[in-house]
């Protein structure tokens, strides 16, 4: 049964939304005039009707959730952000620092990584996008997170960090600062769309002090599975973002 407070997704066949079982009526673009309350004590894998269309209502996964939000900034997608984890070796307990929040997408996969006892900072220089980011993350059930209304190429408060990732158009500004929010090998990641922007990037780390740094772009293939006829799904593979990671070192070596 679905209870109060909780994360559920409505999927349309085509798209998700995620949603909090609450009593709040509100107009949300894909699916009308709703009240979530209404999805209280039905069952997960139940179809509903609203308006004149059909959901089905899921548990939803992190990547449901992620794919599921409002957005109001490109988002980082689940094939980039398994990357991202793996790579900075965000565990349970670990503290990371992002920047910008956006969305909050790469927030919750963060959040829902170092759960139950890290948490993460998200700073974005504009408050607007904070609110989404904030109400999102809201939505996800997720309360380890912190938002924080800041330039991070100006200044990070923290220190002592497992990982920082960037995800805003000129990280290579900030590179300096987040070798100092960072413990003796900690790890960076910058997440740019371009090969120029990554080669900024590198530059930085590289003169900033930092390790083993390398780039790498993931593409990832559906496949439709149909007996005797498999094949990868005909959508164009989209380029997203180039991902470049790096250690700090310490200046003492
Ligand atoms: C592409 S969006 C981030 C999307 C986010 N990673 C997600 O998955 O939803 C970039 C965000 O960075 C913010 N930003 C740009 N420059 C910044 C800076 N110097 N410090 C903090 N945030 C910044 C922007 O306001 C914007 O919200």
């Amino acid at each position: 049964m679905i209870e109060e407070g909780k994360s559920v997704i409505l999927d349309d066949g085509k798209k998700r939304f995620l949603l909090l079982v609450e009593d709040v009526e509100e107009k949300i673009k894909g699916i009308g005039r709703f009240n979530p309350a209404m999805l209280k004590e039905r069952s997960f894998g139940e179809v509903i009707t609203i308006g004149s269309k059909d959901f089905m209502i899921l548990k939803p996964s992190i990547s449901d959730m992620m794919l599921g939000i409002r957005r109001k900034a490109q988002i980082i997608t689940p094939k980039d952000a398994c990357h991202i984890i793996l790579y900075t070796s965000i565990h349970d307990g670990s503290s990371v620092i992002e920047a910008g929040s956006g969305s909050g997408a790469l927030t919750m996969a963060l959040a829902h990584s170092v759960a139950p006892d890290g948490r993460v900072i998200s700073y974005d220089v504009r408050e607007d996008f904070l609110e989404v980011a904030r109400e999102n993350v809201r939505l996800s059930g997720y309360t380890n997170v912190e938002f924080r209304l800041g330039d991070v190429r100006e200044r990070i408060d923290e220190q002592g960090a497992d990982a920082v990732v960037f995800d805003f158009s000129d990280p290579w500004n900030a590179v300096e600062n987040a070798y100092g929010a960072l413990k003796d090998f900690g790890h960076l990641c910058c997440y740019c769309p371009t090969v120029e922007q990554i080669e900024r990037c590198a530059s930085a780390m590289e003169r900033s002090g930092f390790t083993d740094i390398r780039t790498i772009e993931v593409i990832e293939r559906e496949m439709v599975i149909r007996e005797g006829s498999s094949r990868p799904d005909n959508a164009r593979i989209g380029h997203t973002a180039y991902m470049c990671f790096a250690r700090k070192l310490p200046k003492r070596l």
